[in-house]
């Protein structure tokens, strides 16, 4: 039999794949996954079945629809004050994966460097690796998972292309700082380099946090892809859209190669979601509210048990330590919980090039109450 050569010969099945297969075999409460278990907003539903009845179903305009674009535009002058361009500056895309993807795809040539943060979400590597460059992984530190800026300029050099931040951060829960951005800012003006901001939990943001978006600082987006994801601000994960907003220059690259992986998104979702933020403006806006009322709820019922933890800052992720627990690796400590305990969890070893000493487990709160405070009661049990 013929066989290729794998060009990513260790990755395998993701870890959210295999979480989520196990705790459904074990009838588990799947806090592993980041996906809420609740429906999005009934009109978004309403106006996507509508749209498929009334035949908007061939392909949409490579870039997205018009209205969606301008819905973008709107949402991006209202939140971070700038004005975008939408024939040159928005792409609307299926998923934010497809956007890190391109912005990768269309930058990184043989050789060339990207930084990328310790734990990271798992697309960035492979994407880095299949575009041929080499991804240089700095742990972020302890305890808060904090950029360490003096490592950044110890690992740039003449390869240094790109830069990717994803604030709020999965799995962490950690957010950019006013300080983080004007050492970025002071990086920048040194080295000429790309930034690829990961913002899918832009309106995730906890406490009265600002989130510093790299859209509400020019030096910054002249140089940066900024990618979102609405799926996560109107709980349809499924539905697999999002956007990437980047200076005409750069969005120019990026449909380059978006119009030959997908091409396009799906044409109905994109009218749902523009009517349902032209009617809906300032849905985002309660999204931190009610996400964070969903954590204290959790982090509240979890101070029974004897897992350690700080409330996350952004993201719908809380981190636990369950060095108190157990001494099994994180792993093994997911499989377990799942199997056992069913409550699944993400163990954030996968997350990392090396493993931190820590033992933390990701719990994703996107969940009804219920489940939370059920998952919350097992696992204080422990
Ligand atoms: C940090 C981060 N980036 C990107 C994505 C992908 O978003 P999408 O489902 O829109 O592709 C996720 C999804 O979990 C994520 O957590």
């Amino acid at each position: 039999m013929t066989r290729i050569a794998s060009k990513l010969p260790e990755v395998g099945t993701t870890i959210f794949t295999q979480i989520s297969a196990l705790a459904q075999a074990h009838e588990a409460l799947n806090l592993g996954q980041g996906f809420p278990d609740f429906d999005g907003p009934d009109y978004l539903r309403e106006r996507m079945s509508y749209y498929v009845d009334a035949g908007y179903n061939q392909y949409p305009p490579m870039a997205g629809i018009g209205p969606l674009r301008e819905q973008i535009a709107l949402k991006v002058e209202r939140c971070y004050q700038r004005r975008l361009d939408t024939d040159r500056e928005i792409t609307v895309v299926p998923g934010a994966t497809e956007a890190l993807f391109c912005a990768i795809m269309c930058s990184i040539n043989r050789g060339d460097e990207v930084i990328i943060f310790d734990p990271a979400y798992d697309s960035y590597e492979p994407a880095i690796r299949l575009a041929g460059g080499i991804a240089r992984r700095i742990p972020l530190a302890s305890p808060d998972f904090s950029i360490d800026w003096s490592r950044v300029h110890d690992a740039v050099n003449a390869n240094t292309r790109m830069l990717v931040l994803n604030s709020p951060h999965n799995p962490t829960g950690a957010v950019l700082s006013a300080e983080d951005i004007s050492q970025l800012k002071s990086l920048v003006s040194q080295y000429d380099i790309l930034l690829l901001a990961d913002e899918v939990y832009e309106h995730l943001i906890y406490d009265g946090e600002t989130h510093h978006s790299l859209l509400l600082h020019d030096q910054l987006y002249q140089r940066a892809f900024v990618v979102s994801s609405f799926g996560k601000t109107y709980h349809v994960t499924g539905w697999k859209t999002g956007y990437c907003v980047a200076p005409p220059a750069l969005t120019a690259e990026f449909r380059k190669v978006h119009q030959f992986v997908t091409f396009v998104g799906v044409t109905p979702i994109q009218w749902a979601l523009a009517d349902f933020m032209a009617e809906y403006p300032d849905y985002a806006s309660k999204l931190a509210g009610f996400y964070q009322a969903k954590r204290d709820r959790f982090c509240q019922a979890m101070t029974q048990s004897r897992f350690r933890f700080r409330p996350c800052r952004g993201s719908y992720f809380q981190l636990m330590d369950y060095a108190a627990i157990s001494d099994r690796g994180d792993m093994a400590m997911a499989q377990w919980l799942t199997m056992d305990i069913k409550v699944a969890a993400i163990p954030i070893s996968v997350f990392y090039e090396q493993p931190p000493k820590q033992r933390y487990l990701r719990f994703c709160f996107a969940k009804d109450d219920d489940t939370l405070l059920e998952a919350a009661a097992r696992l204080a049990n422990l």
